[in-house]
């Protein structure tokens, strides 16, 4: 049997986890042979496919970023995607392919499923909003990065008695805003599930400011402000509604700023969250999920996504796993409402 591996989507700690785990158990247990796709499903359209064997991802586990490159790449946008890939799965004697990618990266593997490719996926994001598993890796040290940077935060906030909003990614789920904003103490979190109310928000700030405490507001980048109450005139939106062009972040602080005449600043921690070592969890979530997807290739159980439910590793239809993003529950929001102001 011989077994490609991809990574598709943002890169995300972990991921070299994962190719290291596939690769070794599948080698050391089954006898596969493995090769790997560059650059996600752009490799796949091109050819471009490398050896992958026990040398190659000596050493790799601690490291961030993935040994086999990544992009945004659809091939479903580009001519004749479907026919390309075969081909390349063909000219290199490639019987399955496990796939490691976000949202976007498993909807393609879902539909080349369909197509009657055999392959098997991993989810992987900083975002944490992929549907059917607990956890993806790459969360927990994403949300590890922004608390240090809450905890640093507060200390300016209080030495000039100003407000500080940190920006933390998450187009269209709040989970790193929320657990960060609740590991770091946040006075306000803001998540795109719940539309915000602008003039609540500054109320919050104003009463932390009443009591002689400089506020923190931890905003995620898809968060925006409930209908009506309108972006400052030279921000643009984005396709869903979004801030774009300065951000959601340096919107809050001048708005802040301007109803509280106290100094406001942002910080936008971006990338910064995605770079670097994954943590202890995310490499042990990691390095599990890949052992679970090579046993579901010698399995011949193709079209399925590894998860995490509990502590156990289970399998589900990819197709149910990408038919909807896994959204910040509202009850779980709520719960931590209370400490905000
Ligand atoms: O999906 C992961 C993610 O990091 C999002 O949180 C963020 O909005 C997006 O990727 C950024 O993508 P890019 O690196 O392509 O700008």
């Amino acid at each position: 049997m011989k077994v490609g591996v991809l990574t598709g989507g943002g890169d995300c700690p972990g991921l070299n986890a994962v190719i290291r785990s596939v690769v070794r158990k599948g080698i050391q247990e089954y006898a596969f042979d493995f090769v790997g796709l560059r650059d996600g499903w752009l490799g796949a359209l091109e050819g471009n496919v490398v050896p992958l064997d026990i040398s190659r991802v000596r050493g790799i586990l601690p490291r961030g970023g993935t040994i086999l490159g990544s992009s945004r790449t659809n091939p479903f946008k580009h001519e004749d995607g479907l026919r390309r890939i075969e081909d390349t799965l063909a000219a290199h004697n490639v019987d399955a392919l496990v796939v490691i990618g976000g949202e976007d990266t498993l909807s393609v593997a879902t539909e080349l499923s369909h197509q009657g490719i055999n392959l098997v996926g991993v989810p992987k994001t900083i975002d944490n909003d992929v549907f059917g598993t607990d956890y993806t890796f790459g969360f927990d040290t994403a949300v590890g990065v922004a608390t240090e940077a809450i905890d640093r935060l507060h200390t300016t906030a209080e030495s000039h008695m100003r407000t500080l909003v940190v920006e933390v990614m998450g187009r269209h789920s709040g989970w790193i805003a929320l657990h960060a904003g609740i590991a770091g103490g946040g006075n306000v979190i803001l998540i795109p599930e719940r539309p915000f109310d602008i003039d609540q928000v500054c109320a919050w700030v104003q009463s932390r400011f009443k009591i002689n405490y400089a506020p923190i507001v931890v905003v995620a980048e898809g968060a925006v402000p409930k209908e009506g109450q309108m972006i400052l005139k030279d921000q643009t939106l984005d396709e869903f509604g979004h801030v774009r062009l300065s951000g959601i972040g340096e919107w809050l602080a001048r708005e802040i700023e301007g109803r509280t005449g106290k100094d406001a600043r942002t910080t936008v921690l971006g990338h910064i969250q995605r770079g670097g070592t994954p943590s202890a969890f995310d490499r042990w979530l990691a390095t599990r999920f890949g052992l679970h997807a090579v046993d579901a290739v010698r399995d011949g159980d193709f079209g399925v996504m590894v998860a995490l439910r509990g502590t156990q590793i289970i399998r589900l239809p990819l197709a149910e796993a990408t038919a909807q993003t896994k959204r910040v529950n509202p009850s779980l929001y709520d719960e931590f409402e209370v400490f905000f102001g």
